[in-house]
């Protein structure tokens, strides 16, 4: 359940209808659910494995499962990836907390879309601004982690987030009843594959990754936490399930709202920014349901952000300890803190980095940290080890082992080259 609450996120409420829309909507939901079968699977179960098998953070678990520090570049190439994911991250956090103030304050009432739209224009024209609500994103964090209050909030988000489900489910109801509604639902669930191109399938494979947190080490810190009885399968299955129907039902919500109201599916990221207020007011108790769901938003993003910080702080405190100048972990979350502020300024200030850090993650640095790891798995430890954690009783799973080696060893690690130098334009 905390990697479900640590997949679930900015990812699948904003980032998935925002790619969706621009990928085609329909062609692109198939091979979403195609690549989080072939490629999302395989990769939860193979960081679980790293760091369950290791019992170590992405910091020693290479070095501990190949006795020597020849992978330890990938530790450091996952850290730059949720680096510069927190830059837009944070910044996207901040438009939540903005849109729970704005809801707060009646801004929206009455407002067509042509006026959501330029409310968002004039939002985040307003450098200033963006940077400060960022800030209040990056402080909010920072303090949780500093004061290790992390446990409380999961807590919490333990009861917020399936009411953010509930919530999810009713809008997606009121939705359905607007007015050319059923034009959104085919175009989020009719696929269209005339608009299948290289750059739909990579953009489809990035946003599998980004959504379940996948190829920045995160999962290898969770796989070290989990007894040793846990099911990898299983949990994997769960995970996955989980982070795809809240994607789904993102989509459920955003793309009939979008024909029913005018917008274009293709807007970009300010898609689900400029829509969602367009729903609240079609809907009873529009003042209330639009603060508490920006709210639970909020808090979907903090326990990613929360994660996400966590994981670069640990990592810190862990590759300095043996150095001349360790630092102690109020230090490193203050180094985080500065590193952080630097990437969100430069992403609001600097729209194509916005733009450019999302991709550069998602469709670059992420498959290629994922393939590094199917490889290290497949290829480079023992295959006993991996069929023992995978089939531990004599049932139909024994099958399991040989079909999983098989798909690390040759089917994910070509379909990644494959998919990434065609989605780059060079083959
Ligand atoms: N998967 C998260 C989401 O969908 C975003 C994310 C990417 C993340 N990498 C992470 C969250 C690492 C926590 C830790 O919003």
């Amino acid at each position: 359940m905390a990697t479900a609450g640590s997949a679930v996120g900015l990812g699948n409420i904003w980032k998935f209808p925002y790619i969706a829309g621009e990928n085609g909507g329909g062609v692109f939901l198939i091979i979403y659910l195609v690549c989080v079968l072939l490629f999302g699977m395989p990769l939860l179960i193979t960081e679980f494995y790293i760091g369950k098998h290791s019992g170590k953070s992405a910091f020693g678990a290479f070095r501990a499962l190949r006795n020597n520090g020849r992978w330890q570049w990938l530790s450091w190439l996952c850290m730059l990836t949720s680096l510069i994911i927190m830059g837009f991250y944070f910044v996207v956090t901040g438009w939540c907390f903005h849109y729970v103030v704005a809801a707060l304050t009646h801004t929206f009432k009455g407002m067509d879309s042509a006026s959501l739209t330029s409310h968002f224009e004039a939002f985040s024209s307003n450098g200033l601004l963006e940077l400060l609500y960022g800030f209040i994103a990056v402080l909010i964090t920072a303090c949780i982690l500093w004061f290790d209050v992390n446990k409380g909030i999961e807590r919490l988000s333990k009861i917020l987030m399936p009411l953010l489900l509930i919530m999810m489910i009713l809008m997606a109801g009121r939705v359905l009843m607007l007015d050319g509604s059923s034009t959104g639902m085919r175009f989020f669930f009719q696929a269209d594959f005339s608009k299948l191109t290289p750059q739909v399938v990579l953009s489809a494979l990035g946003q599998c990754f980004f959504s379940l947190s996948i190829g920045m080490g995160v999962l290898i810190t969770y796989g070290a936490y989990m007894p040793k009885n846990q099911n990898l399968t299983t949990t994997s299955l769960q995970v996955a399930v989980i982070d795809t129907i809240v994607a789904v039902f993102a989509g459920m919500i955003i793309f009939p709202a979008v024909f029913a109201f005018g917008f274009n599916p293709a807007e970009g990221p300010e898609l689900v920014f400029v829509v969602l207020p367009a729903i609240f007011e079609k809907m009873s108790f529009a003042w209330f349901s639009s603060i508490l769901f920006f709210l639970l938003l909020c808090v979907a993003a903090l326990t990613s952000t929360i994660s996400l910080m966590e994981v670069v702080v640990a990592f810190l405190t862990e590759a300095t300890a043996h150095t001349k100048h360790p630092l102690d972990r109020h230090k490193s979350v203050i180094v985080v803190f500065v590193l952080v502020m630097a990437m969100i300024s430069a992403c609001i200030f600097l729209p194509y980095v916005f733009k450019e850090s999302d991709v550069v993650s998602s469709c670059i640095l992420m498959p290629l940290n994922a393939l590094a790891m199917v490889l290290f798995v497949g290829w480079f430890l023992p295959k006993k080890d991996i069929q023992h954690e995978l089939c531990k009783h004599n049932d139909w799973r024994r099958y399991l082992p040989m079909v999983y080696i098989q798909i690390v060893r040759y089917l994910v690690p070509l379909a990644i080259i494959a998919i990434f130098l065609n989605g780059i334009g060079i083959w």
